[in-house]
């Protein structure tokens, strides 16, 4: 087991800068998940930790030997990629067991802890298949089983449940979480799904990518709570958090914002500039009750009607607004005129010059 420290890391491929001062750690024995879009490095950072992506800058870490030149064998790690890579023609039980050979294992032992991993994995009953013969889950959990028969100080996932059908990805990662756990060993999983990142990690990076004109990768790091109810920026306000985050920006007059009549003090770090991004999340927006005249003006648009709540999508003066709300009684009707009002309690605000979020 392992801590993972990045310190002031770059890498290039080429000339093309791809991860920029980059400074995280990962400590011994948590998880802790990359998220963010397409093209923002997750998979290179993570490669750079298995030693299959060279760092040009900085230092990288694994417990406390600097690992930037070392082979990949030498870093004690297991990675277990959305691609399983298994032999297609051997048993599971002989792909699991493939590595232990190699290395020399005697046939007795190496039979005991495949039918140990298989049974941790829930395989079992299926060790007698090939992998032609598995569901994309159960090849999925064969190589989750062969990475946890390395016994490394640390696991590397990659996207490992996108091949995966909605429910059996929900299961799935309950598996990983609970496996986790179990083996207490440091996990660094990369998803561009924010929802898979919210219930898994420890801790959450946020990433975005240096060609959208970022300086650095690295948006945010902290646990989800972090990143979903204090987002340090609009990148994170945008990205974390399903539907998202209502973003609005409005002038400050008088120390305050006005959100159609109803008024909103601002503290001082905000009442000083002369316009502010006020955000808030959908479950934090409410319709005014009948005969109470405060909040925005809008008419309903779309509503998606989820049964135990809906999602509606108002038009107003203002742009689009989504408020989420559990359902008590009638679905709204389209072009019904509403209000509805901030919570001042659930405020988000970022500065528009740099994007910061003001507290
Ligand atoms: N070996 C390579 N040579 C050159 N460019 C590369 C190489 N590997 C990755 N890149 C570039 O680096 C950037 C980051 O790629 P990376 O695979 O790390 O992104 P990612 O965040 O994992 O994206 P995705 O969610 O699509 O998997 C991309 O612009 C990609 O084209
Ligand atoms: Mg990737």
């Amino acid at each position: 087991m392992a801590a993972v420290e990045f310190q002031n890391v770059g890498i290039s491929f080429g000339t093309a800068p791809i991860v920029r001062d980059l400074s995280l750690k990962i400590e011994d024995g948590e998880f802790v998940v990359l998220v963010g879009p397409s093209g923002c490095g997750k998979s290179t950072i993570l490669r750079s930790i298995a030693g299959l992506a060279a760092v040009t800058s900085g230092d990288m870490r694994i417990g406390d030997k600097r690992m930037n030149d070392a082979d990949p064998s030498q870093r004690d790690i297991a990675m277990v990629f959305q691609s399983y890579a298994l032999f297609p023609n051997m048993t599971v039980a002989a792909n699991l067991g493939f590595g232990l050979k190699i290395r020399g294992g005697k046939r007795t032992e190496i039979d005991r802890k495949v039918k140990e991993v298989a049974a941790v994995v829930g395989l079992s009953d299926q060790l007698h298949k090939r992998p032609g013969a598995l569901s994309g889950g159960q090849r999925q959990r064969v190589a989750l089983a062969r990475a946890i028969l390395r016994r490394p100080g640390v696991f590397l996932f990659d996207e490992p449940l996108s091949n995966l059908d909605a429910e059996f990805r929900t299961a799935m990662r309950a598996e990983i979480v609970r496996f986790h756990r179990q083996q207490g060993a440091s996990m660094v999983y990369v998803t561009h799904d924010q929802t898979e990142a919210m219930t898994m990690g420890d801790r959450i990076a946020v990433l975005a990518p240096l060609a959208a004109g970022h300086a650095a990768n690295l948006m945010q790091y902290g646990t989800p709570d972090d990143v979903y109810h204090r987002p340090a920026n609009l990148f994170v306000a945008r990205f974390i958090g399903t539907p998202r985050m209502n973003l609005v920006t409005l002038p400050v007059k008088e120390r305050a914002i006005s959100f159609g009549n109803q008024r909103l003090a601002l503290p001082s770090a905000a009442a000083r500039l002369a316009k502010v991004i006020i955000g808030q999340r959908p479950e934090h927006l409410r319709i005014a009750a009948e005969g109470h005249e405060t909040g925005l003006a809008g008419t309903v648009d779309h509503v998606e009607n989820l049964g135990h709540e809906m999602i509606l999508t108002l038009a107003t003066s203002l742009g689009p607004f989504v408020l989420r709300e559990t359902r008590s009684g009638e679905v709204p009707s389209l072009d019904q005129p509403v209000r509805f009002t901030l919570d001042p309690h659930h405020v988000h605000l970022f500065d528009p010059a740099s994007e910061l979020r003001v507290t």
